[in-house]
């Protein structure tokens, strides 16, 4: 079990059957970024719509460069009949693939698995996977890392949202505030001096010392 797979970590490889065929996971995501977020269980209610909407929500992912892949503890065959049912309760239409990790080895090597909750087992006896979303940029290295209870579905235009902010911070030298979203002002990172700050963004509004804000250019 990996345990200790932190921000900054080199996202651990594996090869898995899913949907779409056999996938080697660093040669999949090779030079694109990825998010990898796994599911309990396959024809289970939460996991249904939030598929659903990662479906409805791939192009935008795909402008950002970003490959996706969900994991449910099941097989490819489950897999399969369950995306039919996915598409006809949401609209949304599965086109990425979903790894078929029914033993945990996936999910153990990530550490999608639980401890806290003795009722999380699934039919075999198996503890379930959590849902777990990994953020993981083109150098393969873990950017984000959330985790939810099975009782909580996520929120796919948050993931979105956060892979906006990264994007942004790595291309700028700023952070993103509370609640921020694309063409709303940014913070300028505290490792950026004062006369640079003012030769990078000329619009600086300085409230604190360390509190600058800044407008980004529209893209
Ligand atoms: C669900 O997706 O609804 C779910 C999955 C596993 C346990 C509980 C709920």
């Amino acid at each position: 079990m990996a345990g200790s797979l932190r921000l900054g970590s080199q996202a651990p490889d594996f090869t898995a059957d899913s949907n779409v065929g056999k996938i080697g996971f660093h040669n999949y995501i090779e030079g694109s970024w990825a998010i990898l977020f796994s599911h309990p269980q396959d024809f289970t209610p939460v996991c249904t719509t939030e598929l659903g909407a990662f479906a409805k929500l791939e192009p935008e992912f795909t402008k950002r460069g970003v490959k996706l892949l969900g994991l449910s503890a099941d097989t490819t065959e489950s897999h399969g009949t369950w995306i039919k049912d996915i598409a006809e309760v949401t609209g949304g239409n599965v086109q990425f693939p979903i790894i078929a990790d029914p033993d945990r080895v996936v999910a153990n090597k990530y550490d999608m698995i639980d401890y806290q909750d003795p009722t999380n087992i699934d039919r075999s006896s198996l503890p379930l996977t959590i849902r777990s979303v990994f953020i993981i940029d083109p150098k393969k290295i873990i950017r984000i890392i959330i985790s939810y209870p099975a009782s909580t579905g996520r929120n796919a235009t948050e993931i979105l949202r956060v892979v906006d902010s990264l994007q942004a911070s790595d291309k700028y030298k700023i952070a993103t505030p509370i609640d921020w979203v694309p063409g709303q002002d940014v913070i300028v990172a505290n490792s950026v001096k004062a006369d640079e700050a003012k030769q990078l963004f000329p619009d600086l509004r300085i409230i604190k010392p360390y509190l600058r804000y800044t407008a980004l250019p529209q893209a």
